[in-house]
């Protein structure tokens, strides 16, 4: 297991270029299985969750290709191919769902294709219980016999699933993919309400769109869909991860650095921006760019609620925490997504950081100085928390159990690095 060791101080200074979106390339990927036709996605991440769903799809039988990559030659903008034609194994096993959730994402496709699937349960994971219960509801009511056998999902329908009209309880941003991509090949019109209007979710409707689908509503909480017997290939080019681009803009503001990120998708960072705007950190829109760097000397205290999109995401509490340690006066922050989002408030304080949870809310009494420590890394956005605040901690940090930011920062380390901060993988 690798780790990552930080020395802190350091402004960081220069250019960081935003990867594709992960959130976007997974349902994107598992879109393939509702043609027969060659899905060809760019702008891809590099990266273990992407990986993974590759080696899932292919288990499933997908040809997989890895198409050209960028014209540096390094990492960026990397193209992959796949083709659902042959698919024969209809089963998504627990050891590939258990190392990430959204392999469930394969259950709609396959079940709305070939009238069956046997998908592993994803279970609970370290930021809550996470059910699926959104999911298999509105598969059920579209038609399909679910059955929860010997920790698996057996899903079956007669025929086509049919258009309904669902309400979902919750916003679920899993659910709506699954069922948005189910209701594609449906037979008649299946009505989603309370759908998630996350741009990742848009982003997949745009593509389904592409490939022939008939669906209204994008970019809103109530879907329209209109099934068809059929779709095609395209060709697509996933958004730029908005996450990613939230993290590098708190690493620039909790250094005092001033970084320009290239490739921001701006039209969907508004909740960052503002909040980002409200804690004293510029932003400004250049030829080149997007610029990064304090207003003033301090950052200031701002409280945030993490709310289903346009609302502050939940994917961004821990990398806010981390800023909100350093700031001038106390924050109070909110997580209303899920039940357990703040594994990151122990490893901050072991930094030094002065934080109090009560039930769902954190407050974050600023203080002057964090101090490196060694840590533990326990999910993506928490363990990125973690390398933010030993960027400007007295002394070394080290992060144990990098594996789970490798699931969603693509090279970290390297990107990081090119602006000045001191950082090293550490092999084991
Ligand atoms: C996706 C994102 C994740 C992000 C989250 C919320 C991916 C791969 N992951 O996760 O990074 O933090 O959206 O923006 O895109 N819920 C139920 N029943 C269900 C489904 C969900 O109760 O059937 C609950 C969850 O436990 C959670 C809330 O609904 O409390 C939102 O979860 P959901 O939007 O489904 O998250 P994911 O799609 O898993």
């Amino acid at each position: 297991m690798d780790k990552i060791k930080i020395k802190g101080g350091k402004a960081l200074k220069g250019t960081i270029h935003i990867s594709g979106a992960k959130n976007a390339t997974l349902p994107l990927m598992a879109a393939c299985l509702l043609t027969e036709k060659t899905l060809r996605l760019s702008n891809l991440p590099h990266l273990v969750d992407i990986s993974t769903m590759a080696n899932l799809l292919v288990q499933h039988g997908v040809d997989f290709r890895l198409d050209g990559c960028a014209e540096d030659g390094g990492h960026v903008g990397e193209v992959i191919l796949l083709n659902a034609q042959q698919v024969d194994n209809f089963e998504a096993p627990y050891d590939i769902v258990r190392k990430m959730r959204a392999s469930v994402l394969v259950l709609g496709p396959l079940l709305a294709r070939f009238g069956k699937a046997r998908v592993s349960m994803p279970g609970g994971c370290a930021i809550g219980t996470r059910p699926i219960d959104l999911h298999l509801n509105a598969l059920e009511k579209m038609g399909a016999k679910i059955e929860l056998k010997d920790g698996y999902i057996n899903a079956t329908c007669k025929g086509r699933l049919k258009g309904v009209d669902i309400q979902f309880d919750k916003v679920s941003v899993g659910a709506t993919e699954n069922i948005v991509m189910a209701a594609c090949l449906a037979e008649g019109t299946t009505i989603l309400n309370n759908a998630a209007k996350e741009p990742e979710v848009t982003d997949l409707v745009h593509c389904l769109i592409a490939m022939g689908a008939q669906i209204e509503g994008a970019d809103t909480d109530k879907l329209i869909i209109n099934g068809v017997d059929k779709l095609h290939g395209t060709d697509y080019e996933v958004i730029s991860d908005r996450i990613e681009a939230g993290t590098y803009m708190v690493a620039a503001a909790i250094t005092n650095g001033d970084i320009l990120l290239k490739n921001v998708p701006m039209d969907i960072m508004n909740s960052t921006i503002e909040k980002l705007d409200e804690a004293g950190v510029f932003i400004k829109e250049e030829k080149d760019g997007l610029r990064v760097k304090r207003k003033n000397r301090k950052i200031i205290s701002a409280d945030a609620i993490t709310q289903p999109y346009p609302g502050f995401a939940t994917d961004m509490q821990a990398q806010f925490m981390a800023l909100m340690t350093i700031a001038d006066g106390t924050s109070v922050i909110k997580e209303t997504i899920f039940e357990n989002r703040f594994m990151h408030v122990p490893e901050l304080s072991r930094m030094g950081a002065n934080i109090a949870v009560e039930g769902n809310t954190a407050i974050v009494r600023g203080i002057d100085k964090l101090n490196g420590a060694q840590l533990m890394a326990t999910d993506l956005r928490a363990s990125v928390s973690l390398v933010l605040a030993a960027l400007v901690a007295k002394g070394e940090t080290v992060i144990n159990r990098m594996y789970h930011i490798d699931r969603g920062y693509e090279r970290i380390e390297e990107k990081l690095a090119a602006v000045g901060a001191n950082i090293e993988r550490v092999k084991e």
